[in-house]
C-alpha cells in the first residue's frame, strides 16, 4: 500500500495533526487537498507546540517533501508567515520540500473582508466562519472568476484579474455590505512581493504525484475539517465550502482513484464542535464542562470555546460509509478517565422515526433526540498507557463498543498530545 488518505469524521477538531504527524515517519510525502487556513493542526513535539495552518502536518519531520494541493484555497501572506516561522526553527530549509500547485486559488483581501462582513450582518444567523475567507475563496473559484497561482506568476494577468474582481467586489462591498472599498495598487503591490517569495515553489503537483505514486513512494492525503463539515455530505449549511471527504483527494489532489490504497478516520473519544449548527450529543451541563476543561477544546485557529458532547456513534457511522475507512483513530480518550459513567449516542428518534444515519435536513437534526447507551467508566489517568491490554478494562470495553457501533476496526489510540502518547494497534498504516 503506498497512499494513504486521513480524514476528520466528525466536526473537525479531532487531532488530525498529530495523527498525520506520526504517520508522516512512514510517509514519503504528505499532501493538503482541501481547504484553507480555517484548518490550525496542532502538533507537539518534545513539549513544543507548534500549529500549522496551511502546510501539511508532515513538516517537522526532516526530508519529507509537503504539497499543497489545487483544491487548497491559500492565503499568501499566511503561508509566507508559516514558511519563515518553520525556517526560523530550522524546518522547511531546503525549498525543494515544499511544493504548492500552480491551479490553487488564491485567498484574496476582498475575500476576507466579504466574509467578515457577511458574518456581522447574519448576526444570530451566522454560520460562525473562520473569517478567513474560504467561502467567498471558493464562490470565485466555481464563479470562475478566481485568482490561482499560476496567474500570480503572470504580471500582467493578475492585474487583469485583480483590476476586474476588484471593480465588482468594491461595490459589493460598499452597497450591500457597507464596508471601505480596498484599494487595487494597494493589493497589486503586496501580492507581487508574495511572488516573488513564492513562486519557487510552484509547480504541477497533480503530476509530480503521479510520477512519485508510480515509484512507489509512499503519499499521505491530510484532510482537514471534518466529514460532518463537508459541503455536500454535511450538517448543511452549517458546513465549510470545500469537500472534506476522502473522495475529494482525487479532484483536490489531481491524484486518480485507483491511486488511493486506504483511508484511517480520525475521531475524538468524545465530540467537539466549533461555529453554530445542529450538535445532537452536545452537553451544556457539567459533562461537557470537563470535556472542555480537560480536553483543552478552544479553537486553534479562532481561540473559540468548543462546543462539547458525548460520542456519537450517527455521525461517526456515517462518516465511515461515505469515506470508505480501512481504520480508525481514536483520540483524546484520556480526556475521559473520572467519568463514573459515559454517554455513546447509538441513533436518533424523531417523531417516531429512527435514524441510524446523520438526516439531510439541519431543522429534523436539531430536532432529534438521541438514543444513549450508558457504559461504565475509569479512574485511572490513561497518558503513559501504551498498549491495548494495559487500559483499563472499562476503557477497552468503550473502544469495542465503538468498533461495534461504527463497524469499523480501531488501529491507533491517542492517549496525549505529544508523539509518543499513543497506542499502535497496527505497527506500520501503509
Ligand atoms: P469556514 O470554513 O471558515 O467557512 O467556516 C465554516 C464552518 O466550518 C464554521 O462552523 C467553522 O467553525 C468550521 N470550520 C472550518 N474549519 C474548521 C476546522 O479546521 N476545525 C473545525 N471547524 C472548522
Amino acid at each position: 500500500m503506498s497512499t494513504l488518505i486521513v480524514v476528520g469524521v466528525q466536526w473537525g477538531d479531532e487531532g488530525k495533526g498529530k495523527v498525520v504527524d506520526l504517520l508522516a515517519r512512514e510517509a514519503d510525502i504528505i499532501v493538503r487537498f482541501q481547504g484553507g487556513n480555517n484548518a490550525g493542526h496542532t502538533l507537539v513535539v518534545d513539549g513544543q507546540k507548534t500549529i500549522v495552518r496551511l502546510i501539511p502536518s508532515g513538516v517537522l519531520h526532516a526530508g519529507k517533501v509537503c504539497v499543497i494541493g489545487n483544491g487548497v484555497v491559500v492565503d499568501p501572506q499566511i503561508l509566507v508567515e508559516e514558511i519563515d516561522a518553520l525556517q526560523q526553527r530550522g524546518y522547511l530549509t531546503d525549498s525543494a520540500l515544499l511544493k504548492i500547485s500552480e491551479t490553487a486559488h488564491l485567498i484574496m483581501p476582498y475575500h476576507k473582508a466579504i466574509d467578515l462582513a457577511r458574518e456581522r450582518l447574519r448576526g444570530e444567523g451566522r454560520i460562525g466562519t473562520t473569517g478567513r475567507g474560504i467561502g467567498p475563496t471558493y464562490e470565485d473559484k466555481m464563479a470562475r472568476v478566481g485568482i490561482r497561482f499560476v496567474d500570480l506568476l503572470d504580471e500582467q494577468v493578475f492585474g487583469e484579474k485583480l483590476a476586474y474582481n476588484l471593480q465588482e467586489k468594491n461595490i459589493y462591498l460598499g452597497a450591500i455590505l457597507k464596508e471601505q472599498a480596498l484599494d487595487y495598487r494597494q493589493i497589486f503591490e503586496a501580492y507581487c512581493r508574495l511572488r516573488q517569495r513564492l513562486a519557487p515553489y510552484v509547480i504541477n503537483t497533480s503530476r509530480y504525484l503521479h510520477q512519485e505514486i508510480t515509484h512507489g513512494r509512499k503519499v499521505l492525503f491530510e484532510g482537514a475539517q471534518g466529514t460532518m463539515l463537508d459541503v455536500d455530505h454535511g450538517t448543511y449549511p452549517y458546513v465549510t465550502s470545500s469537500n472534506t471527504v476522502a473522495g475529494a483527494v482525487c479532484a483536490g489532489a489531481g491524484v486518480a482513484p485507483q491511486q488511493i490504497h486506504g483511508v484511517i478516520g480520525i475521531s475524538k473519544a468524545y465530540t467537539t464542535r466549533v461555529g453554530s449548527g445542529p450538535f445532537p450529543t452536545e452537553q451544556l451541563g457539567p459533562a461537557g464542562e470537563k470535556l472542555r476543561r480537560d480536553g483543552g477544546e478552544f479553537g486553534t485557529v479562532t481561540g473559540r470555546p468548543r462546543r462539547c458532547g458525548w460520542f456519537d456513534a450517527v455521525v461517526v457511522r456515517t462518516a465511515a460509509r461515505l469515506n470508505g475507512l480501512t481504520s480508525l483513530a481514536l483520540t483524546k480518550i484520556d480526556v475521559l478517565s473520572g467519568l463514573p459513567t459515559i454517554r455513546v449516542c447509538t441513533g436518533y428518534e424523531h417523531h417516531g422515526q429512527y435514524y441510524d444515519e446523520v438526516p439531510a435536513s439541519a431543522q429534523v437534526l436539531e430536532g432529534v433526540t438521541p438514543i444513549y447507551e450508558d457504559l461504565p467508566g475509569w479512574a485511572e489517568p490513561l497518558t503513559e498507557i501504551r498498549s491495548l491490554d494495559a487500559l483499563p478494562a472499562n476503557a477497552r470495553r468503550y473502544v469495542e463498543r465503538i468498533e461495534h457501533l461504527v463497524g469499523v476496526a480501531v488501529k491507533m489510540i491517542s492517549v496525549g498530545a505529544g508523539r509518543e502518547e499513543t497506542i499502535l494497534i497496527r505497527p506500520s498504516f501503509f
